[in-house]
Order: C-alpha cells, then sequence, then structure tokens
C-alpha cells in the first residue's frame, strides 16, 4: 500500500491544462528530427510523395500509437515501468525495455544540442564568415575540450528548466518557446523563398514525383514518423500519467500529430529550397545527408544572403535551439521520472542522478569524436553517436512498437484502453483503431525492424 501510494496518483506531477498537455507534447515531438531528418527525407524521396506519405502514416498509425500510449500512461497513472508491470506484473520487461530508450537518446541528443549552442554563439560573436569558413563543422565536433563544454551548457540549461518542475518549468518553457518556434519558422520559411530561385526549389521540394514511391520511402517515412512523434520510448506513457481524466486524448493527439506535422513541412520548405539554391539540386543532384546538411550546407546559403546572413543564421539557430532544447527537457524529465518511479527518491534525486548519469554518458559518446575516434561501430566513418542512433532508432524502437502493440492487441486486449479514451471523449473509430493496433501496426513494424536491421547482418 505505501509502495503503491508513493508511486500512485496523489504524488504526481500534472499538467495545469489540456493546452500545457498538448504544448509538452509537441515540445518532444518538435526537435532536431524535424528540422534536419525529415527535410532531408523529403529531398530525398520526391519531394511531394514523401510529405504525402507521412502525412497519411502520422495520421493513421502516428496518431494511433500516441493515443495508447497517453492512455496507458493515464490509466495506469505510472510512468513506463510502472505501468507495464502494474498490468501485467511478467510485462515489465517491456517497460524496462521502453525506459531504455530515452536514457540512450538523451545524452547523444545534448551533443548535438551542443553543436546548436556553438553555431549560435558563434553567429553572434563572430558572424557569417567564421561560420561558412571550409572545415568549420569538421574542426568544431572534433575538439577535445570545447565539445564538451558546448554539451555541458546545453544540458545544464535543460536541466535547470526541468529542476523548477512540471508546471512552473516544462511548462512555462513550452508556452514560450513553442509559439516563438512556430513564428521563427514561418518567417524564415517566407524570408526563404523570397529570394531568387527559391521557387524552383519550393517546386521540387512540393510536387510529387510518384516516380519515386517504394517501399524503401514508406520504411523511411515510418521511421521518421516514430523517431519525430518520440513513439515507443516511453516518454508519451509518462506524459499521459501527467493528465486530467477531464481532458480529451482524441483532440489531443491530434494536435500534437499536427503541430509535428506543421513544423516539418516548414522545415523542409526552408531547408530544400535555400539548398536546392546552394547546390543546384534537381537531376541527379543530391543532398548533404544528416548533421551536415544544417551545420554545413545551410550556413552557406546564408552567407550568400549578403548582410542579412548574420540576423537569419542567428533566427535560424535560436530555432533549432527552441526545438532541440524543448526535445531535451522531455527527454530528462522522461529519464528523471522513471528513475523516481523506479527508486522512490524524491524528483530532486532522481534528477540528479539523471543528471550525473547525462552527463558522464555524454562525455562518453562525444569521445567518440576525439579520443575514441577509431572506434568506428557501424564501419570506417561512423563515430559512437551513430552507433547509439542506430541502436535507439532502428533497433529498440520498433522492438518497443511491436511488444507494446502485442501486449495491448492481444493480451490486455484493445477494450481497456478504448474504455480509457471514452472517459473523456467521444472515439468513433474505436473499431478502426482496434484493427491498427492488433495487426496492421504490427505488419508495419517488423517490415521496418527488418528493414533496419537485415543489411547490418548481412551487409551487401
Ligand atoms: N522527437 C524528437 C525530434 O524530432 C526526438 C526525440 C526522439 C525525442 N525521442 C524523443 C524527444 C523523446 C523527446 C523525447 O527531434
Amino acid at each position: 500500500m505505501a509502495k503503491h501510494a508513493a508511486r500512485g496518483a496523489h504524488q504526481r506531477a500534472a499538467w495545469s491544462s489540456k493546452l500545457g498537455f498538448i504544448l509538452a507534447g509537441a515540445a518532444s515531438a518538435v526537435g532536431l528530427g524535424n528540422l534536419w531528418r525529415f527535410p532531408t527525407l523529403a529531398a530525398k524521396y520526391g519531394g511531394g510523395t514523401f510529405i504525402f506519405t507521412y502525412f497519411v502514416l502520422a495520421f493513421t498509425f502516428g496518431i494511433s500509437l500516441l493515443l495508447l500510449e497517453t492512455a496507458l500512461g493515464r490509466h495506469t497513472r505510472q510512468s513506463v515501468i510502472g505501468a507495464y508491470s502494474d498490468l501485467r506484473p511478467r510485462w515489465k520487461f517491456l517497460g524496462i525495455l521502453s525506459a531504455a530508450v530515452p536514457f540512450i537518446i538523451t545524452p547523444y541528443y545534448c551533443i548535438i544540442g551542443g553543436w546548436v549552442v556553438k553555431y549560435l554563439t558563434s553567429y553572434v560573436a563572430e558572424g557569417p564568415a567564421s561560420v561558412m569558413a571550409d572545415g568549420f563543422f569538421g574542426a568544431f565536433i572534433t575538439d577535445p575540450f570545447f565539445t564538451y563544454v558546448f554539451m555541458i551548457i546545453f544540458m545544464l540549461l535543460c536541466i535547470i528548466v526541468v529542476a523548477l518542475g512540471v508546471k512552473n518549468g516544462i511548462e512555462k518553457a513550452n508556452m514560450v518557446m513553442m509559439p516563438l518556434l512556430l513564428v521563427m519558422a514561418v518567417g524564415i520559411s517566407v524570408f526563404v523563398l523570397m529570394q531568387p530561385g527559391a521557387l524552383e526549389g519550393a517546386k521540387y521540394y512540393l510536387v510529387p514525383d510518384f516516380s519515386k514511391f517504394s517501399p524503401e520511402l514508406v520504411i523511411n517515412a515510418l521511421g521518421q514518423m516514430f523517431y519525430s512523434l518520440s513513439l515507443a520510448m516511453g516518454i508519451m506513457v509518462t506524459y499521459g500519467s501527467y493528465l486530467d481524466r477531464k481532458e480529451s486524448l482524441t483532440t489531443s493527439v491530434a494536435s500534437i500529430a499536427g503541430f509535428d506535422l506543421v513544423v516539418s513541412f516548414l522545415a523542409g520548405l526552408m531547408i530544400v529550397p535555400a539548398a536546392f539554391m546552394a547546390l543546384g539540386l534537381g537531376e541527379g543532384g543530391t543532398m548533404a545527408a544528416g548533421p551536415s546538411l544544417m551545420f554545413v550546407t545551410l550556413p552557406q546559403v546564408f552567407g550568400g544572403m549578403g548582410g542579412a546572413a548574420q540576423v537569419i543564421g542567428i533566427v535560424f539557430f535560436v530555432l533549432v535551439l527552441f526545438a532541440a532544447a524543448t526535445s531535451a527537457i522531455s527527454l530528462i524529465e522522461a529519464c528523471t521520472s522513471i528513475i523516481q518511479d523506479g527508486t522512490h527518491w524524491s524528483r530532486g534525486a532522481s534528477l540528479l542522478a539523471c543528471s550525473v548519469f547525462v552527463i558522464a554518458a555524454g562525455c562518453f559518446i562525444n569521445a567518440g569524436y576525439n579520443a575514441l575516434i577509431w572506434m568506428e561501430p557501424l564501419g570506417p566513418g561512423t563515430q559512437l553517436l551513430d552507433f547509439f542512433d542506430f541502436l535507439s532508432n532502428s533497433v529498440m524502437m520498433p522492438i518497443v512498437a511491436l511488444f507494446t502493440c502485442i501486449f495491448v492487441g492481444w493480451v490486455m486486449k484493445p477494450k481497456f484502453i478504448i474504455d480509457e479514451v471514452r472517459v473523456s471523449s467521444k472515439f468513433s473509430l474505436a473499431g478502426l483503431w482496434a484493427i491498427m493496433i492488433k495487426v496492421i501496426a504490427p505488419v508495419l513494424v517488423i517490415a521496418i525492424l527488418v528493414a533496419n536491421v537485415l543489411p547490418m547482418i548481412f551487409p551487401s
């Protein structure tokens, strides 16, 4: 009894309103994934074709899983380990597996957050020319001292917000950062589209090229959707557990997915035309993937904008910083809440333990760019960060998602989630939703897993 009370409802943090919950979900969803992964994938897979596929998947499959996780959290009032073990003690392993994901992501996410802080300070202090200089990015990320400093600055900023609490820290920070983020994204997109040659790039981004439709596109869109909506890592279970039972889950998750999609779309609208102008993409052109798109290509594009370069560079990296920070804050909150529920320590002690872990693990992974650069865990040229990114997103997330669907769809049966949703709203698509969770989602997830893992086992 005492044990249960300590973990249970009355001691839990809570959102002050539905808006607080939606913004928190959106804050965890909108992040580096929207700003660089989405535009890269969209450019690679025929622009509009990818956007359309992503849209359909997010509003069927993505929303179904979001609903599942938030309802599970609200039903059990536990973060993810407690949520599963309370329902079926033998399924505790699934809680542990989900809980492990944010512990893997947080440290490396904060390393990239540190890069963003570095770019922002360089734009402010030194101006665009230094950031554009050849080799700036490579020289910085392999720096054996300053990368650690910037990573820790970024982590401390996020830790302070979490330390202020769910209502006074996270909610307030989101209330400020999320609307500003949206305004900046619209502003930069408009500015980029006004540049000469940009409309050509926008056409490339928006007009679907259906010849690029392929199973590979679907797999990539699915993977992106998981990552972007922060699914299968326990975070939405935790956030659901802070939500009042009178607030509608269905409209909340639709708003979260909508916010995420809008920011991804805008990110593509600012980045793809910009890169198009700089590189003359189009036929046969390839776009830099991953970090170099944001950290190398874009500064060059901004550099070509004359006097505006510094302002636009600063606004862009403030935008990226907000996106990265709100996601990192969610990640740290998820880890803290898992530690708290598992140990029954105070929130402060749990946050301290989380911080020590995140800093230590961050330093280790960051060493993959300097002291441990010889490691190359996924083959030549790859670093520890790539390894942990692969492990969390390509292996663990699909496994967790698969077991979650089996657990809810076949072991517990979907009814208990449907009932939870119906406590606060109508749910007329419940039948379809159940089919999604029992059949469609597991099949799609197995496809992702096979596509991601097979090439590792049998390299071509
Ligand atoms: N969704 C975030 C992004 O798009 C990244 C992310 C993945 C995340 N898992 C998370 C953020 C968990 C917060 C919590 O960048």
